[in-house]
């Protein structure tokens, strides 16, 4: 981490919601304490997992990530505590789960919301007793582990809904930290726009060095739904796109400068010189295009109930060619 970073461990931010935070982390990070991490996606909760465990007493041993979302309930219980062999169809040797890899490292249960009330008790179990049975077994182990768990949901709405156990929030919420969405600390915007252009700075590809105050200024007026994530790819995109070596607001997306088309891009969005304003209209209206094209492709797919070949057959295409636009547009289509 260079001198142009201030934070902790990696994590920027100067808004002082971020001061009290990286306070907190401070104070945390070597005691043993289970800490529940609740904040949209792409806020940071994974490099803040990663940050108490290095700053712990822990930081030579392992710390695991499990994500809880992408297991079904037999597969995430295998994962998280083991199993023998034979104790399910798959199960053709026995399994170590991450409670007993992590042993004396960190466990970061990410996604804690999507578990199973089934596997709920489980869990519950095993960070009770600090010890773990795998799957099949009648041997019980003991676990010395920190936990970290993280969610982009409310857990005291779930446990109200009755699909989270209420026992098991109490466990988890031993020290809740909430990681705000940047649109609460647009001050925080600048610092890590420039944090991440200058971290890719000595690239043979990037000639981006820093951004003009009107391109700022339009960084952080943005909403920025998918948080720090979406800054980051933002800034990692225009560095290499922009060719020039100052962002400027006509290298940003239309969709920052002009949040309706209604309104039009704000007067500070202009250029103000013949020569870059011709550039700003090619990109303006090969962005408008952009999204004509991926209306027109999403309807398609739509009508053909997400199937690609009568898609095509129906707008007249070629398979292939309408496989490569949708791919190009991001656009999921079931296999025919
Ligand atoms: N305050 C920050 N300073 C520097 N980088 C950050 C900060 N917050 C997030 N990032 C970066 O943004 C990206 C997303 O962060 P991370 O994966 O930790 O988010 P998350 O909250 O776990 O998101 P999700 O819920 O989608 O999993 C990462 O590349 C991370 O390094
Ligand atoms: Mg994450």
């Amino acid at each position: 981490m260079s001198d142009f970073e201030p934070g902790f461990e990696g994590i920027l931010g100067d808004s002082p919601a971020m001061a009290e935070l990286f306070a907190t982390l401070r104070r945390i990070a070597p005691t043993d304490c289970t800490v529940l991490l609740t904040g949209e996606s792409g806020t940071g909760k994974e490099l803040v997992a990663r940050a108490l465990h290095r700053r712990s007493g822990r930081a030579d041993r392992p710390f695991l990530a499990c994500d809880c979302a992408s297991l079904v309930p037999t597969l995430l219980e295998s994962e998280l505590f083991g199993h023998v062999r034979g104790s399910f169809s798959g199960a053709v040797a026995a399994k170590q789960g991450l409670f007993e890899v992590a042993h004396r490292g960190t466990l970061f249960l990410d996604e804690i919301a999507n578990i199973s009330l089934d596997t709920q008790s489980k869990l519950l179990r095993a960070i009770e007793s600090r010890r773990v049975r795998r799957v099949g077994d009648t041997v019980e182990r003991e676990i010395d582990i920190r936990l970290v768990a993280a969610t982009n949901r409310s857990l005291p709405e779930l446990v109200a809904a009755g699909s989270f156990r209420e026992d098991l929030y109490y466990r988890l919420n031993v020290v809740p930290l909430v990681l705000p969405p940047l649109r609460e600390r647009p001050g925080d915007v600048p610092l890590l726009a420039r944090a991440f252009l200058h971290r890719l700075q000595g690239r043979p590809t990037v000639v981006a060095a820093d951004f003009s105050p009107a391109a700022m200024a339009v960084l952080e007026a943005h909403a920025w739904p998918g948080n720090v994530r979406e800054l980051q790819n933002l800034v990692e995109r225009l560095a290499v796109l922009c060719g020039a070596p100052r962002i400027e607001p006509w290298h940003l997306p239309v969709e920052l400068r002009q949040p309706t088309p209604e309104a039009g891009p704000r007067p500070a969005a202009l250029p103000t010189r013949w020569a870059e304003f011709k550039l700003y209209k090619r990109s303006a209206a090969a962005a408008v295009v952009d999204d004509l094209e991926r209306r027109f492709l999403a309807a398609a797919l739509d009508r053909a109930g997400g199937n690609v070949t009568r898609a095509a057959v129906a707008v007249g295409m070629q398979r292939t060619q309408l496989h490569a636009l949708l791919r190009k547009h991001g656009l999921g289509a079931a296999d025919d």
